[in-house]
C-alpha cells in the first residue's frame, strides 16, 4: 500500500514500512525502512535524523533555503555528488558543459499499475508502483525512482532510470540501482564468497567505519561474490533481531557496497558495476537499472529469509513454474562425461527410472566434434557416431521407458575449433588484432550482437522443436576477457540486454520447457537468471557434505526450488571422500534432487538405501520443495539442523546432518519453527539401515567365531542383509516441538546395539517427519 500527501511516501507491506520525504531543498531525505509503522498526518519528524545543527566542515545543500542542511550528515533517498554528499553515491554523470556536477530536484510523482522494463528482467504481480520524479533543470536530466511494493513477500523492489532529455550528450560513469541510508545499530555484513565448486561461503564481518565492497567484473554475476548480502544486528539470531536482506535482478558485473561513515550512517548501494562501463545517453533516450530486492525482519535471519523465498517463488521464477513439482533428474555427466554413446545413456536411464528418475538429461558431448573440451561448441549438428538415431530417435527411446527427455547447451560459447566459429570468427568476444585469451579451449560468444542473438535463438530452437525435448540445461563455462575495444564502456551491460532476449525469447516460444541455468555450477546463480529459468545447478560439487555448506549459503537468499541438487556416487569425483548414501540423499532432498552417476556402479546396499530413500522424497516432495524452510541452527563446523514446512503448518521435515563424530556427544534436540501449539504431531525417523562392515572388528563380539572383517565371509553376509537403525517415533504437541523439542535417543559411542542407539558415523545425518495428527 503506497500512502502519500505529495511530498511524503509510506510504502507497506504487511510487515514493513519504507518511508522518505520530499524536503523544502528539493532533495529526497530517507526516514525509515523496518517494522511496520503509521505515520501521524504525515509527519515524518518523529523518525527521521534532525539537520537543525550543520557539523564543521560541511557543505551546505542550498542556505537560500535551508542553512543547516548538508547532504553528508542526513539519510538521502537517491543521492549524487559534488553537491556536499561526499560518501560513495550510486550515480556519476558527466557531459561537457556542467561536467561531473549534477544536481537533481524533486519533480513530482506517479502511483501506478507496475510496469514492466524494456530490456531487463522485472518481478511480476507487484501490488502498486511509486514512481518519483527528480529533475537537474540545467542540465535536462531527468531521474526515474521506481517502487514496486510486494505486500505479501515484504518486499521493496527499486530501481532508477536515467532519462536525458538536454541537448548534450550525457555520459554515464556510475548508474547503481540505489542507495539506502541507515542509522547504524551495531551492524554486521554477512556476504557469500566462493568460487568453482565452493559457491557461497557465508562470511561475516563487523560494519566500521571506512567502505566495503563485494563485486563481480567476470561478465557473469559469478560465484565469488554473489549479488545477496545481508545487513544484521550484530546481536540478531536465527529467529530473533534485525536483519536486512539485498539482491539485485541481474546477472552481470554487479557491485555491493557498504559505507559507514563518522556521523554513524550507514550507506548501502548496489547495482551494476562501474568497472569498465561508459554508457553514452543521446537526448531522448533512457537508461534502466536492474531492479534491486530490499527486505527487513525482525524475525531474525528466518524472518528476512522466508520473505526473499517467497518473493523468488511468487515474483521473480516465470508464473508458469510457481509451485509445479519438479522432476527427478538422471544427468549423465559425471557418470560417462563426454565419453557415451545412445546405447550406454540409454542403460543409464533404464536403470535410473527404476530407482524413481522421471527424466534423462544428456549432458555435454552430443554434437558437432565434441569428444572433449576442445572442440565443437558453438556447433548444433548431431554427432551421429555417439547418437545414430539422433536426438528425436534417442528422446523417442528415453520416452519409451516412460521418461522425460532433457538436454544440454551451452549456447554462449564456441571452440575456435568448431564450425560456427570458422565461418563467423567475428563473432567470438576478441579484441581487435590480439590473440584472446581462452577458458576450457573456448571463447564467448558476442551476444551484444544481434546476429549472434539470432543464431542461437534460431539454432536452439530447432532442436527444441525437432525432438520432444522437456528440459533444458543452459550453461556458460568461461569468464569473460579481451573485450571489444569499440563501445567498451557498454560491452558488458549491452552482453547482458542480449542474453536477456535470447533466453527471453526461448523461454516464451517453448513455455513448457523446464529451463536450468548453470555456469560451471553456481557461477551466476541470481534473480535475472532465475526471473526466465526457474532453477539453476547449484554447484558441480556433488560431495554430500560439501554441499551443506554450498546449500546453507543459497538457502540465506534463494528457495529450495531453484537449487538443483544430485545424488551422486561415492568417493565423490571432487573431493575422494565417501559421504554416506543417506547423507547424500538427505542434503539433496532440500533442493531439486536429481540423480548423477550410473546405478550400475553403486553397492547392493546403496541401491537399496536409494529404493527406500527416493520413496520418502516423492511423498514429501511439495513440502522439501516449495514449503518454508528455516534453518535450526547457525550450521557451524560440526552441525546443520534444516527444516522444511508446509503452508498449513501441517506437514514438516527436519534434516539433521553431523561432520565429524565424537565421542560423548551432547544430547541432541528434535526442535522446530512455526507448527501449530495446540495440534499434535506425530514424529518419526525416516529408518535406516546399517551394513555390518561398517563395524570393522567389532563383529566378532556378536559372531559365534572370529572372522576377518573385510573377509569373504563378512563380504559375503554384508550384500546379503543389513541391520536395522534406531526406531524412533513421537507424538507431542506443536507447542513441544517448537518450544523445547524432543530429546532424541543418544548417539553411538562405543556402546552396544539396540533399537534406542542412534548410529550417525562420521558425515552422517536423519530425516525426521513430523506430520499433523488429524484425529486430535
Ligand atoms: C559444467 C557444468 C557441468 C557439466 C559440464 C559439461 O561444468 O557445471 O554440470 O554440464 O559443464 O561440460
Amino acid at each position: 500500500m503506497i500512502k502519500t500527501n505529495e511530498s511524503v511516501f509510506a510504502l507497506n507491506t504487511e510487515k514493513i514500512s519504507y518511508v522518505f520525504h520530499a524536503d523544502k531543498t528539493g532533495l529526497l531525505i530517507h526516514d525509515y525502512f523496518g517494522k511496520k509503522v503509521d505515520l501521524v498526518d504525515f509527519d515524518t519528524k518523529p523518525l527521521s535524523v534532525k539537520a537543525s545543527v550543520l557539523k564543521g566542515t560541511s557543505v551546505i545543500y542550498d542556505t537560500s533555503k535551508d542553512d543547516q542542511l548538508s547532504m553528508d550528515s542526513v539519510p538521502l533517498e537517491f543521492s549524487f555528488p559534488h553537491k556536499g554528499d561526499f560518501r560513495s553515491t550510486p550515480i556519476l554523470l558527466r557531459n561537457e558543459k556542467y561536467g561531473y556536477v549534477f544536481d537533481f530536484k524533486f519533480d513530482g510523482h506517479e502511483v501506478r499499475e507496475p510496469q514492466k522494463l524494456e530490456g531487463l528482467p522485472t518481478p511480476h504481480n507487484a501490488n502498486e508502483e511509486l514512481v518519483v520524479y527528480l529533475k537537474d533543470e540545467k542540465a535536462n536530466v531527468k531521474l526515474e525512482l521506481h517502487y514496486l511494493v510486494f505486500e505479501q513477500a515484504n518486499i521493496i523492489a527499486r530501481n532508477v532510470v536515467i532519462v536525458n532529455e538536454g541537448e548534450l550528450d550525457l555520459e554515464i560513469l556510475k548508474a547503481l540501482s540505489y542507495n539506502l541510508d541507515l542509522v547504524n545499530r551495531n551492524f554486521e555484513l554477512v556476504t557469500l564468497a566462493g568460487g568453482w565448486a565452493s559457491e557461497m561461503n557465508k562470511q561475516i564481518q563487523p560494519i566500521v567505519e571506512g567502505k566495503y565492497s563485494i563485486e563481480s567484473r567476470t561478465g557473469n554475476s559469478s560465484a565469488k561474490f554473489n549479488p545477496f548480502f545481508m545487513i544484521k544486528e550484530k546481536t540478531a539470531t536465527l529467529d530473533n533481531g534485525d536483519v536486512y536482506s539485498f539482491n539485485l535482478i541481474y546477472s552481470g558485473n554487479h557491485l555491493e557496497e557498504v559505507e559507514l561513515g563518522h556521523y554513524d550512517l550507514l550507506r548501502v548501494e548496489a547495482g551494476i558495476n562501474p568497472f569498465c562501463f561508459d554508457y553514452k545517453l543521446k537526448k531522448g533516450e533512457r537508461f534502466e537499472t536492474p531492479f534491486a530486492v530490499l527486505t527487513y525482519s525482525d524475525q531474525g535471519i528466518n524472518g528476512a529469509r522466508l520473505n526473499m523465498h517467497h518473493f523468488t517463488n511468487n515474483h521473480v521464477i516465470p508464473s508458469q513454474w510457481n509451485n509445479t513439482i519438479r522432476p527427478v533428474v538422471i544427468n549423465n555427466w559425471e557418470a560417462t562425461y563426454m565419453k557415451f554413446n545412445e546405447r550406454k545413456v540409454l542403460s543409464i536411464a533404464k536403470k535410473a527410472k527404476k530407482y524413481g528418475a522421471e527424466l534423462f538429461v544428456l549432458d555435454d558431448g552430443w554434437f558437432g566434434a565434441r569428444n572433449d573440451d576442445h572442440a565443437g561448441l558453438g556447433d548444433y549438428d548431431v554427432n551421429t557416431s555417439k547418437l545414430p538415431h539422433g536426438l528425436s530417435g534417442l528422446s523417442k527411446r528415453v520416452h519409451k521407458k516412460g521418461m522425460k527427455f532433457g538436454l544440454w547447451f551451452e549456447p554462449e560459447s564456441v571452440n575456435p575449433d568448431s564450425e560456427c566459429f570458422r565461418a563467423h570468427p567475428d563473432w567470438a568476444v576478441t579484441n581487435v588484432d590480439r590473440e584472446p585469451s581462452l577458458g576450457r579451449n573456448q571463447l564467448i560468444l558476442d551476444l551484444s550482437k544481434k546476429e549472434v542473438q539470432d543464431y542461437i535463438i534460431e539454432n536452439v530452437g530447432n532442436v527444441l522443436s525437432n525432438a520432444k525435448i522437456e528440459f533444458v540445461k543452459w550453461d556458460m563455462n568461461r569468464n569473460i576477457s579481451d573485450i571489444p575495444g569499440l563501445n567498451c564502456g557498454e560491452f558488458y551491460h549491452r552482453y547482458m540486454l542480449g542474453l536477456y532476449r535470447v533466453i527471453g525469447t526461448l523461454t516464451s516460444k517453448f513455455p513448457d520447457v523446464l529451463f536450468e541455468g548453470c555456469a560451471s555450477g553456481g557461477n551466476r546463480f541470481d534473480l535475472g537468471i532465475l526471473s526466465y529459468f526457474p532453477q539453476i545447478w547449484a554447484s558441480d560439487d556433488t560431495d554430500g557434505h560439501e554441499r551443506l555448506t554450498i546449500q546453507s549459503g543459497y538457502f540465506l537468499g534463494y528457495p529450495q526450488s531453484t537449487i538443483s541438487a544430485h545424488v551422486s556416487s561415492a568417493p565423490s569425483h571432487q573431493l575422494l571422500r565417501t559421504t554416506p548414501i543417506d547423507t547424500r540423499f538427505n542434503v539433496a532432498m532440500f533442493g531439486v534432487l536429481g540423480y548423477e552417476l550410473n546405478f550400475k556402479e553403486l553397492t547392493k546396499f546403496e541401491r537399496k538405501r536409494c529404493l527406500a530413500l527416493i520413496d520418502v522424497y516423492k511423498k514429501n516432495r511439495e513440502v522439501l520443495q516449495f514449503g518454508d524452510f528455516y534453518e535450526l541452527d547457525s550450521y557451524t563446523d560440526n552441525f546443520a539442523k534444516w527444516q522444511v514446512l508446509s503452508s498449513d503448518k501441517k506437514d514438516s521435515v527436519v534434516g539433521h546432518f553431523v561432520t565429524l563424530q565424537k565421542t560423548n556427544p551432547k544430547e541432541t534436540i528434535l526442535n522446530t519453527y512455526g507448527l501449530i501449539d495446540e495440534q499434535q504431531y506425530k514424529v518419526d525417523v525416516v529408518p535406516v539401515e546399517h551394513n555390518i562392515k561398517d563395524f570393522g572388528g567389532l563383529i566378532n563380539m556378536i559372531m559365534p567365531i572370529h572372522v576377518n572383517p573385510n573377509g569373504w565371509l563378512v563380504n559375503f553376509i554384508s550384500k546379503r542383509m543389513t541391520l536395522p537403525g534406531e526406531k524412533e517415533s513421537y507424538v507431542t504437541y506443536g507447542n513441544a516441538l517448537n518450544n523445547k523439542g524432543v530429546i532424541l535417543n543418544p548417539e553411538w559411542t562405543a556402546s552396544g546395539m539396540n533399537e534406542g542407539v542412534r548410529i550417525l558415523k562420521d558425515f552422517g545425518s536423519r530425516l525426521y517427519l513430523i506430520k499433523a495428527n488429524e484425529t486430535h
